[in-house]
């Protein structure tokens, strides 16, 4: 099936029983952001917070995000467009499993498809198990550019480490989870751009 624009997406999100979450879902979380964004960031899947309000990166993680993207220059309504890999919460705040990742896929290709970002952030492990090779470590490759990705032409994608981690992570000396991650969100930023 092929989507017009976002609202039609959403549409059918909304309407979506293609896995069990829909049934303990109390919204659907389908997007933040701004449509026009030259950086989409990819998170794992909506929390409590995100399935009261039906919005992506809304509660603890949520608000450590915004302060790093403010570290780093980014301003979330206007630079960003935020998606998670599946739509729905799963109960206990478990990982997708991989049936619902892939009864969810079609709706993020529409999204990255629609919107035609410059960047993809993947937003810890589980995002980038979705697009790259499931053996890597985000801890080692984290910052780091990966192109010609499924078939995303001219789409730089790029690991990050996850908020939900660095809310575990203190420090900020160099070298530590928290410096990482502002210095990999000022690398974004730059290439944006450029
Ligand atoms: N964690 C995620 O990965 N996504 C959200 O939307 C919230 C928390």
């Amino acid at each position: 099936m092929s989507f017009e624009n976002l609202k039609d997406i959403e549409k059918e999100v909304q309407q979506c029983k293609s896995c069990p979450l829909y049934i303990s879902r109390n919204n659907v979380v389908f997007s933040d952001g701004s449509n026009k964004a030259k950086i989409m960031l990819i998170g794992e899947a909506p929390g409590a917070d995100e399935d009261k309000q039906g919005k992506p990166f809304v509660g603890r993680a949520g608000k450590l995000l915004n302060e790093f993207l403010k570290l780093a220059g980014i301003n979330r309504n206007e630079d960003l467009y935020i998606a998670n890999t599946i739509k729905c919460r799963p109960p206990e705040n478990r990982k997708p499993a991989k049936e619902e990742k892939a009864a969810c896929e079609r709706f993020l290709q529409a999204q990255i498809n629609t919107v035609k970002p410059k960047i993809i952030v993947l937003c810890g492990a589980t995002a980038m198990e979705s697009f790259l090779d499931k053996k890597l470590k985000i801890s080692k490759v984290r910052g780091e550019f990966f192109e010609n990705i499924k078939g995303y032409e001219g789409i730089k994608f790029i690991p990050i480490l996850h908020p939900s981690y660095l809310l575990r992570q203190h420090s900020t000396e160099t070298g530590s989870p928290r410096d990482l991650t502002l210095k990999d969100l000022i690398k974004i930023k730059k290439t944006a751009l450029i």
